[in-house]
């Protein structure tokens, strides 16, 4: 029995129904007091089966932890222990879910008007259907057939004939993203993260030359202008069907690991592994350039510019793999 199921904010309830994330919100005794639709439709039973339930019993069978004593449900844990949990990658361990379920995990504690424990929230994403659409893209990519690549480097002579920095930049960018694969042990990913780096600038075509070749300092409105390039590149590349996914990640390849980035604010696993693995190559190139505004910095200066922004600008895993082959020591 539920003592009280409190009245959700009709604001709050129809984000929670309209949403295809799965929230989760229990008491203060570990009682399930809601969940959205999209939880009905994932476990494929009535969510009004759910209210009332004490989730481990409802979701877990029962059980609270693993063979390792490791919680089962952050929810649970962090309605124990307080520990909350920011998009904490996992896999689903209830038994009610295929085993490959992986989600972003989100939790909370909620408090009374007094201050104390009321119960837990969680907000998980489900990663399982963008990794599958990821792999299939690359699948997709995979079928680039020669004529398809004839195409994709006109693109890449396209953006040289209006610009050298850049047809040399994308040139060393694909190159350096390559090591990063082989560095990583992706060597599945050599072809396409090499045809995605000369390509990753192409929306430059859509920026002036005068802005593009400025020797001082851009004003606030070429800045802009400058940042629209991921987008209208990836507006070009989805004109042709296999270079779709060439789109998806040219248009992330100026987000920021911490989601500070543009255009559409990714953070973490949500930036395509490509894109992030292009962020790292393209800064590293651009730092040891010369630039139409100042000289090149030393390999030094930009390893330890890159370790700097490990975390915040670029992935950290990615950098630790490229610091180690161009400086042969960790990051
Ligand atoms: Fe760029």
């Amino acid at each position: 029995m539920v003592e009280k199921i409190p009245q959700l904010p009709s604001f709050t309830k129809m984000i929670m129904e309209s949403s295809d994330d799965f929230i989760t919100v229990i008491n203060a005794q570990g009682i399930i007091i809601a969940v959205n639709p999209a939880v009905g439709r994932l476990l494929r039973i009535s969510i009004d089966s759910l209210i009332g339930q004490p989730l481990i019993q409802a979701l877990y069978r029962g059980k609270k932890f693993d063979y390792q004593g490791n919680y089962l449900s952050p929810l649970i844990e962090t309605l124990e222990t307080g520990k909350e949990f920011i998009n904490k990658e996992r896999r689903y361990n209830s038994p009610l879910l295929p085993s490959d379920f992986i989600c972003y995990t989100s939790t909370g504690l909620l408090y009374d008007n007094d201050g104390k424990i009321a119960g837990a929230y969680s907000y998980d994403k489900d990663l399982t259907r963008r990794r599958s659409l990821e792999r299939t893209n690359e699948n997709l990519v995979d079928k680039i057939n020669m004529q398809q690549l004839q195409t994709v480097l006109a693109f890449s002579e396209a953006i040289g004939a209006r610009d050298d920095y850049t047809r040399g930049h994308s040139e060393r960018v694909a190159e350096y993203a390559q090591m990063i694969t082989t560095a990583m042990g992706l060597q599945e990913l050599n072809e396409i993260v090499y045809v995605a780096a000369l390509v990753h600038d192409v929306g430059k075509i859509g920026i002036p030359e005068q802005i593009l070749n400025k020797p001082s300092k851009l004003t606030e409105e070429e800045y802009q202008r400058i940042k629209a390039h991921p987008v209208i590149g990836a507006n070009i590349l989805k004109q042709i069907d296999t270079f779709a996914y060439l789109g998806y990640i040219v248009r992330a390849h100026h987000e920021r690991f911490d989601g500070k980035g543009y255009p559409d604010g990714l953070a973490g696993e949500e930036i395509p592994l490509i894109s992030r693995i292009i962020a790292v190559a393209d800064a590293f190139e651009a730092m040891t350039s010369d630039r139409s505004y100042r000289q090149r910095f030393t390999i030094d200066y930009a390893v330890e510019e890159l370790k700097r922004c490990a975390g915040s600008q670029f992935d950290p895993i990615i950098v630790d793999h490229f610091v180690k082959l161009v400086s042969g020591k960790p990051s």
